[in-house]
């Protein structure tokens, strides 16, 4: 039996406190970028491995959450060091927020169901990947908006919505980032613009959103 006590690090440190940014009013995304422990990415690599597609979503405390996760995905070292950084991302929202619970899904996809830029109506999210590419955001000062709402139904392009490919931005494996949507108090007209990561060629991605456990009463 894998001592999962030990294993639990620390997370909130110097670089973490990276995410807070999310509290002011100017961002509409906080990023924290890391580089994954081996151990998080060989686990990453053996779900991916062991499961064509899944999908977990449930709403948790997070210290039930590397329970819930062994029963759905099996235990092995790897896997463990994986689980409890997905604990711990939760346990970091659920104090910046002030929440006994998290929504938490995860999931592989292989590729971009939609490749539509579009804002979320939700307060905010914390999303993360460790496996394959990673969501692609705009920053806000380089797009127009009209287009975003415009072209949302009936361009595949959203021509205008952006100037130029190289205004994407990618967030790579590993890194953490906190998504101010539509509902977050005074961000109306302002959510952050993105989306899953969009390629021609197929792609195995596995990802882990973090919500609030209400998305209609935050
Ligand atoms: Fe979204």
């Amino acid at each position: 039996m894998i001592n999962k006590t030990i294993l639990r690090k620390n997370i909130f440190n110097r670089k973490s406190i990276v995410l807070s940014e999310i509290f002011d009013n100017k961002n509409n995304i906080s990023l924290w970028k890391r580089k994954l422990d081996e151990s998080i990415s060989f686990g990453a690599e053996e779900i991916i491995n062991d499961n064509l597609e899944f999908d977990f979503s449930k709403v948790l405390k997070y210290n039930e959450i590397n329970e819930a996760l062994v029963n759905r995905l099996g235990q092995s070292q790897n896997k463990i060091f994986l689980f409890n950084d997905i604990s711990n991302l939760s346990e970091l929202f659920c104090n910046m927020f002030e929440l006994k619970k998290v929504w938490l899904r995860m999931g592989i996809s292989t590729n971009a169901t939609c490749p539509r830029f579009h804002v979320d109506y939700l307060k905010c999210r914390l999303l993360t990947t460790y496996y394959g590419p990673g969501t692609e955001w705009l920053p806000n000062d380089l797009i127009d908006r009209r287009k975003l709402k415009f072209n949302q139904k009936f361009s595949k392009d959203q021509d205008g919505l952006f100037s130029s490919k190289t205004d994407i931005k990618h967030l790579a494996i590993g890194d953490v980032a906190l998504l101010k949507g539509e509902l977050w108090s005074g961000n109306k007209g302002q959510g952050l613009v993105h989306r899953s990561p969009y390629y021609d060629e197929k792609y195995r991605r596995l990802y882990i959103t973090i919500d609030f456990s209400d998305l209609n009463n935050q």
